[in-house]
């Protein structure tokens, strides 16, 4: 039986970090062997908030295939490509504005959102307000039948099945409405407890030598009960004994939490050992980074050989969209 198809993208809008690790990455390299998968880089909509200053983007690009690559991700397996590179999405999105009501879009809680919490940037865009529209092309380009996504971009989902649909009563079937399969995402934090984000420049990146690693995790906030060693600390209440939980072996932990209870342990400590494994857990991604970056044709030909993948679909559905609207 032929796989199903899933689509997903990814801003580049900076270096993936370990939320993006045990989130969005873990969950798409799962589901390679499964899905027919393809996975892009979504520059255009990196755009759309960081249009007055986007000379970073084009290395971002780069920098998040290398990351891609390095954690796993397989050209071979799945259909990596970069937005931009096929145009086709494009013109499919200015089509699919010919038939998206205005007010789709204005209703859109993400929109609504992130307008608020953007506050410093002026999003009051065509651009912006059409994001779901280009999300939708992307979509819908390669008849996808799932969307792995985390649970902000359900509605974005949800407004591509209404343009699919949409598309499919005026002009015909072509579209299949696709699903969003959504992303278990375990929480993960930052230096100073908060999500782990880049824009709030508390994040672990996969880029992020052993030397960087040590650094960061010593300046994590612990136990803020615990002022002195002395003092009997809560790993419970503590991010570095979470760390400890996901990259430490379970006899570690275990000494670990009895150790921060009885005050045996210092803080200093404890982080010192978290850091060692963490660096040995992201050894093999920094490794296969180091490679990418010392080698970047290897880099560029995984590119374009999933370009040349997306672009066949892609080309085909235009042909298709363009036929069933009798413009061509
Ligand atoms: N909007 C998505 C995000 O910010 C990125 C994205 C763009 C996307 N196009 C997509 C995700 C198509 C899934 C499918 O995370
Ligand atoms: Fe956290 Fe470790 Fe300090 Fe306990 S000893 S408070 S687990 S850093």
């Amino acid at each position: 039986m032929a796989k199903k198809r899933v689509v997903s993208g990814m801003r580049p809008t900076g270096p993936l970090h370990l939320g993006n690790l045990h989130g969005a990455l873990a969950n798409w390299k799962e589901m390679q062997d499964t899905y027919d998968c393809f996975f892009f880089i979504a520059d255009w909509h990196a755009l759309t908030s960081d249009y007055e200053d986007p000379s970073r983007v084009l290395e971002y690009n780069r920098q998040m295939m290398i990351d891609w690559l390095a954690v796993g991700l397989s050209p071979e397996k799945s259909t990596l490509f970069v937005q931009s590179h096929i145009k086709e999405h494009a013109e499919l999105y200015l089509l699919l504005g010919m038939l998206t009501p205005v007010p789709w879009l204005e209703r859109n809680p993400t929109y609504k959102d992130q307008v608020v919490q953007l506050a410093e940037k002026d999003l009051s865009t065509y651009g912006f307000l059409g994001y779901p529209v280009l999300q939708a092309a992307d979509i819908i380009m390669y008849k996808a039948h799932g969307v792995p996504v985390g649970i902000d971009q359900v509605p974005h989902v949800e407004i591509t099945r209404e343009i699919a649909r949409r598309f499919n009563y005026f002009y015909g079937s072509v579209f299949p409405e696709p699903q969003a399969i959504l992303t278990p995402t375990p929480k993960i934090l930052g230096l100073d407890n908060r999500k782990m984000s880049k824009s709030y420049q508390n994040a672990i990146f996969l880029s992020d030598s052993p030397d960087d690693l040590a650094k960061k995790v010593s300046t994590m906030v612990t136990d803020p009960q615990r002022q002195r060693k002395s003092d009997p600390g809560d790993p419970t209440i503590c991010n570095v004994f979470s760390f400890h939980k996901m990259y430490s072996e379970q006899s570690v932990v275990e000494s670990i939490s009895a150790e921060c209870k009885s005050a045996q342990i210092g803080c200093v400590q404890c982080k010192k050992l978290m850091a060692k494994n963490l660096a040995d857990f992201l050894a093999p991604v920094y490794e296969k980074r180091l490679y990418f970056e010392q080698h970047p044709t290897d880099v560029t030909a995984a590119i374009e050989h999933g370009d040349t993948k997306a672009r066949a679909v892609a080309a085909q559905t235009l042909e298709e969209v363009r036929k069933a609207m009798k413009i061509a």
